[in-house]
């Protein structure tokens, strides 16, 4: 087992350096077994659990997967030989539901079992399969695996009921390989639809509008290898802007995308803090009091609810009353339990965390109960008086690459203990 045990209390400074997205990264690994000749050569991967878990499953289906260094992966999906993904790998992780798509789209079939993922609430697949079913797939369930078919996919118009990051970059990627064009409207913009979009353009399909409320994906015979490389993590630099602020800190945030961190950026400067843009990099730093603010989740450009979890942290010790109201997932405060036995004052109503903030926190021994609600944790830790010890890390690994040493060394006191 292994335990995360910061002693609080020191501020944060230096700078940090913002590995490539996840939530990029685990739908472009499985996009990469359409490429029927030719090696995807992807950098700026993150070195996380998640991407070791599709590493394997890639393996599994029959490619060749190396890895060049940290976060470069060289795979080759010339002779994939399965199209059933059915390991425990699978059944881990939300994001292996993008296997569905890929191999739907190069094999006209395949079977994954269900996805599992952080248990943020109800998870439903209803738009991916509402989307694979336009295009011409035929799709069951059983015994816990998704099975679809398809004689050959066709192009189709399909209007997703809801804004789905899954169903968008899923049914895209089924729509590659169809013939002819497939119009995909109310779409999820967050800047992974879009980083997905240029990496299958790259292998040679032809999308085009994302990042817009209309995707226009047209067909094409075959996809190639090429060379990518995933874009900056909006959420593990979110992360670190709030922990900066929550510290009192100054820390530059380098390698990373200042216009997807916008949202962030307006409510640390809202609260108080100063926020500064440069080219690549974005600095946070306190020079006086914060105050609480309201913060209401949304699809991109809004406030991604992935970083709502560190912001409870935050709010929890900024005087005055603020307010998080969770939009997306029904159940996305479990962490704020964890937070409680720190002495934050935090009321749930239904998907509201109301807060009111409190002078200090006390550390104590809380667990991860999700990836976000673990950095949620980690930066309560680095502000409260005495030590914190966090146990279920594994949450955290899915998601944070080396987050202690990241921590470290920007003068946090942070250790992973191994029992
Ligand atoms: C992605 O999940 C991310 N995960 C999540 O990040 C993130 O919270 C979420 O997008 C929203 O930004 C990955 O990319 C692997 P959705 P996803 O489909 O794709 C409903 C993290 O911390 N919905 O955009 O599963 C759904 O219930 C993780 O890194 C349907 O109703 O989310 C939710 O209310 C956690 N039917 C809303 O849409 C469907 O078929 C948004 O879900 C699909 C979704």
């Amino acid at each position: 087992m292994e335990k995360l045990v910061i002693s609080g209390g020191k501020s944060l400074k230096g700078s940090v350096d913002i590995n490539g997205a996840k939530n990029s990264a685990v739908a472009i690994l499985p996009a990469a077994i359409m490429a029927s000749e030719g090696k995807c050569t992807i950098d700026n991967v993150p070195d996380i659990e998640d991407v070791h878990c599709l590493e394997r499953i890639l393996r599994s289906l029959g490619c060749t997967v190396n890895k060049l260094d940290n976060n470069t992966l060289e795979i080759d999906a010339t002779d994939v030989r399965s199209v059933e993904a059915c390991t425990d790998d699978v059944r881990r992780m939300r994001a292996s539901y993008y296997f569905i798509g890929a191999l739907l789209s190069r094999f006209k079939k395949a079977r994954v079992e269900l996805p599992g993922g952080c248990p943020i609430g109800v998870r439903p697949i209803d738009q991916h399969i509402k989307g694979f079913e336009a295009l011409g797939a035929s799709v069951t369930i059983e015994h816990g695996a998704v099975i679809v078919e398809a004689e050959h996919l066709h192009g189709a118009n399909i209007f997703f009921d809801v804004v789905t990051v899954g169903a968008t970059i899923n049914v895209m990627i089924a729509a590659t390989l169809a013939e002819g064009t497939t119009v995909l409207e109310n779409v999820a913009k967050e800047p992974h639809v879009v980083d997905v979009a240029n990496f299958l353009n790259s292998m040679g399909a032809d999308i085009k509008g994302a990042g817009t409320d209309i995707i226009r994906v047209k067909g094409v015979e075959k996809l190639s290898g090429c060379n990518y490389s995933v874009i900056p993590d909006q959420i593990e630099a979110g992360t670190f802007m709030i922990a900066a602020a929550a510290t009192k800190g100054d820390v530059t945030i380098t390698n990373v995308i200042p216009k997807h961190l916008e949202s962030i950026a307006a409510k640390l400067i809202e609260m108080g803090a100063t926020v500064e843009e440069g080219d690549d990099s974005v600095r946070v730093y306190v020079e006086r009091d914060l105050k609480g603010v309201n913060v209401k989740t949304a699809p991109y450009p809004g406030f991604p609810t992935d970083v709502q979890q560190p912001m409870s942290a935050l709010l929890s010790i900024v005087p005055g009353k603020s307010l998080i109201a969770e939009s997306i997932w029904e159940s996305r405060h479990k962490h704020i339990d964890e937070l409680k036995k720190m002495g934050a004052t935090i009321k749930v109503e239904g998907r509201t965390a109301i807060i009111e903030g409190s002078e200090k926190l006390a550390g104590a021994s809380v667990i991860a109960t999700d990836l976000r609600a673990g950095a949620a944790m980690v930066i309560a830790g680095l502000v409260a008086e005495g030590v914190t010890e966090i146990l279920e890390i594994e949450h955290i690994d899915r998601g944070y690459p080396h987050i202690e040493d990241k921590f470290t060394a920007l003068g946090a006191d942070i250790v992973r203990v191994i029992e």
